[in-house]
């Protein structure tokens, strides 16, 4: 069985649901507190034993390989100022992993922007994960994906269940139970299922581990739903042809792209933080309308 050695992340859709923020802001870029959402998705990789990024980027995000690289000004600028540990927080950030970045030049959709990392991932299987989909959990998201892989072999996308009025949101997979615990084997995908074409509410969210095949499955992917190139279509192709599991995720996913999820994340990773968390849930009880609660915020 190969490694999974490289995630891809692609981060050049143009975040139309953030707008005007994101006129001249990548979303990935958007803070949760002090670190954009980009960074808390690299960090995921890291702490899943990662070895490369393959940023997939566009026009108007150079920001974002900014944010990764070695800015030796501002390193020089906080040397002289003896702000130690803001050199030690940016010099983590530029030695969290190697980062490479390859170009969609039009949006064409989620599976043409995966397709774009082919030549850089080559013939090894490998992560994908949504640019401004957070995952907070104890063992990284991708961590606990690697594990099953190591266990079955074959693809894997992350799942959570969803409400049945919100799965014409999601790609929803239908399949049967194994005997791994919170997986599933597919058997059949639909992308923003129009009420009643799917009973299930199985959806999937921003992580997957692919096996390589899926580039020369994307190179013959039609536009489909929406008119881009779907990562969903291309993953049925891939489930039929040597089979895919799905894996119940364990941990809190948040869209960070869409406004509600963004708040969402910031009140999660806000009130676990090291030296705000007990400052702001204070604060969550006073604005709290329900009045104070001492036990537990209740609303
Ligand atoms: P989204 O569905 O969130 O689309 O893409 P979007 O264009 O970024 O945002 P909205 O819906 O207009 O607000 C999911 C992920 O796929 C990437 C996005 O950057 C995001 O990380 N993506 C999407 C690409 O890289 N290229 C594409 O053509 C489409």
């Amino acid at each position: 069985m190969k490694k999974v050695r490289k995630a891809v992340i692609p981060v050049a859709g143009l975040g139309t649901r953030f707008l005007p923020a994101t006129k001249a802001i990548p979303k990935e870029m958007l803070t949760i507190i002090d670190r954009p959402t980009i960074q808390y998705i690299v960090e995921e990789v890291v702490a899943s034993g990662i070895e490369e990024v393959i940023l997939i980027t566009s026009d108007g995000k150079s920001a974002i390989e900014k944010h990764f690289d070695y800015d030796y000004e501002l390193d020089n600028v906080l040397k002289q100022k003896n702000k130690q540990e803001l050199l030690a927080e940016l010099n983590h950030i530029s030695n969290l992993i190697d980062v490479v970045s390859v170009r969609q030049k039009k949006p064409l959709g989620l599976g043409h922007a995966v397709k774009m990392a082919r030549k850089v991932v080559g013939d090894e299987p490998f992560l994908v994960l949504l640019g401004d989909d957070l995952v907070r959990s104890e063992t990284p998201c991708c961590r606990q994906m690697l594990d099953l892989y190591e266990q079955v072999g074959e693809s894997i996308v992350a799942i959570q269940r969803v409400p049945m009025e919100q799965t014409r949101n999601y790609g929803i997979i239908e399949g049967e139970a194994t005997g791994h615990e919170r997986t599933y084997k597919i058997s059949r995908m639909v992308e923003k299922p129009a009420p009643g074409v799917s009973d299930s509410n199985m959806a999937i969210i921003g992580r997957y581990l692919l096996m390589p095949e899926i580039f020369e499955i994307l190179e013959n992917t039609t536009p489909g739903h929406g008119g881009e190139i779907q990562l969903t279509d291309a993953l049925q192709a891939l489930s039929n042809r040597r089979g895919m599991y799905a894996y119940e995720f364990q941990g809190r996913r948040y869209d960070a792209g869409d406004k509600l999820g963004y708040l969402k994340a910031i009140v999660d990773v806000a009130m676990s933080h090291p030296t705000l968390g007990e400052a702001f849930k204070q604060h969550l009880k006073d604005v709290c309308p329900c009045g104070p609660s001492p036990k537990k915020i209740s609303c």
